[in-house]
């Protein structure tokens, strides 16, 4: 009887163990499918558009880069979020937040006079700079277990850095990160040079013919001529071509990584361009007409 009562008993819990680890691995399991999956499933198709895909294949970009292309405007937008909680104004009052003017730049957790802060984030240290920010406001509850701000958080890259941008623009204006040259797009990791082929470059090239010249002396159309483009500054002297303000704006010279910057991604590379063109996916491609543009000399 004992002897059996015993069994029984041990394969309940044993069960429940079992079960235990189940949910527990499982929950584990989507959390981590959650936090880690890419912004994008699948993979690049070349010649496919791949605007409001969040970037498309390629991983968020830096937050520099997204600061870079942010815009004021729409973090005042996204800022309707934080209303519930945050003043931002100069002399705001304190709500269930702290009062937020003038946060860039100011040390974590101590900002605010005469708001309780949690003591995980008053005992954080450093400052709220750019990069303090853009984790912060991803996940609040990552950065410090223990806050006070009951605040999913903002998953897309963009929202945050134009709230961060909105934010230094209310009294603290600090000098923004220099942006960093991204391989875009299905681009293989930067470590791995990419040689382009021009006879090949030539090629891809016809898809750029309904819109450039490349010949030495070739008539500006809807593009500019490209003969010996590369080396040359951006949005530079083409015969008279009329740039758009968004391109004249970039400065710097077309190098390799800026061209393919451009090519992957014009209406990234310089928001508001006249080249409607969604870009080449593919890094070789981009390479390849980068070698043949090269050769335009
Ligand atoms: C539900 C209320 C709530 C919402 C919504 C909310 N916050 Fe907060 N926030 C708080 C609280 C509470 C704290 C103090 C946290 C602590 O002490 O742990 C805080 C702290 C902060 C801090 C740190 C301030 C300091 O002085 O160190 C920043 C920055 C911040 N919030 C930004 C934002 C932004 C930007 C948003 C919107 C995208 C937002 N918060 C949305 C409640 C909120
Ligand atoms: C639909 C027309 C169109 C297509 C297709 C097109 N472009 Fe352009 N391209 C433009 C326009 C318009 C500009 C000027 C952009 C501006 O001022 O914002 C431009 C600008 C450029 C520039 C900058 C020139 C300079 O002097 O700064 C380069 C380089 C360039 N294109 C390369 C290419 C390549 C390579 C392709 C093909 C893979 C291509 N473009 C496809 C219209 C096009």
């Amino acid at each position: 009887m004992d002897d059996r009562f015993n069994t029984i008993a041990g394969w309940t819990l044993f069960g429940g163990i079992v079960a235990l680890g189940l949910s527990s691995l499982s929950a584990h399991y989507f959390l981590a499918d959650k936090e880690h999956r890419p912004e994008t499933m699948g993979y690049a198709i070349e010649g496919v558009v791949e605007e409001g895909a969040e970037g498309g294949a390629a991983a968020e970009l830096p937050l520099a880069n997204l600061l870079a292309a942010g815009d004021v405007a729409k973090g005042e937008a996204v800022f309707a979020k934080c209303k519930a909680c945050h003043t931002a104004e100069q002399g705001g009052a304190n709500g269930i937040g702290p009062n937020l003017y003038g946060i860039v730049g100011k040390p974590v957790g101590k900002h605010a006079a005469g708001f309780a802060y949690s003591a995980d984030l008053a005992a954080k240290g450093g400052n709220w700079d750019f990069a303090t920010l853009n984790e912060w406001l991803k996940n609040p509850k990552a950065f410090a277990a223990g806050t006070k701000m009951s605040f999913a958080g903002l998953p897309k890259g963009e929202d945050r850095a134009n709230v961060i941008l909105y934010l230094n623009s209310l009294g603290s204006n600090l000098p923004l990160p220099a942006p960093e040259a991204v391989p875009a797009a299905g681009a293989a990791p930067a470590a791995v040079a990419l040689v382009g082929d021009a006879a090949k470059g030539e090629a891809i090239f016809a898809k750029c013919k309904a819109c450039h010249t490349v010949d030495q002396g070739g008539a500006n159309g809807i593009g500019p001529n490209l003969f010996g483009v590369y080396g040359e500054p951006v949005a530079g002297d083409r015969g008279g071509y009329a740039f758009s303000d968004a391109l004249k704006g970039k400065g710097g010279n077309w190098d390799d990584a800026t061209l393919d910057a451009w090519l992957a991604g014009p209406a990234k590379f310089a928001q508001g361009t006249k080249m409607t063109f969604a870009g080449i996916s593919d890094a070789q491609q981009r390479a390849d007409v980068i070698a043949y543009l090269k050769s335009k000399k």
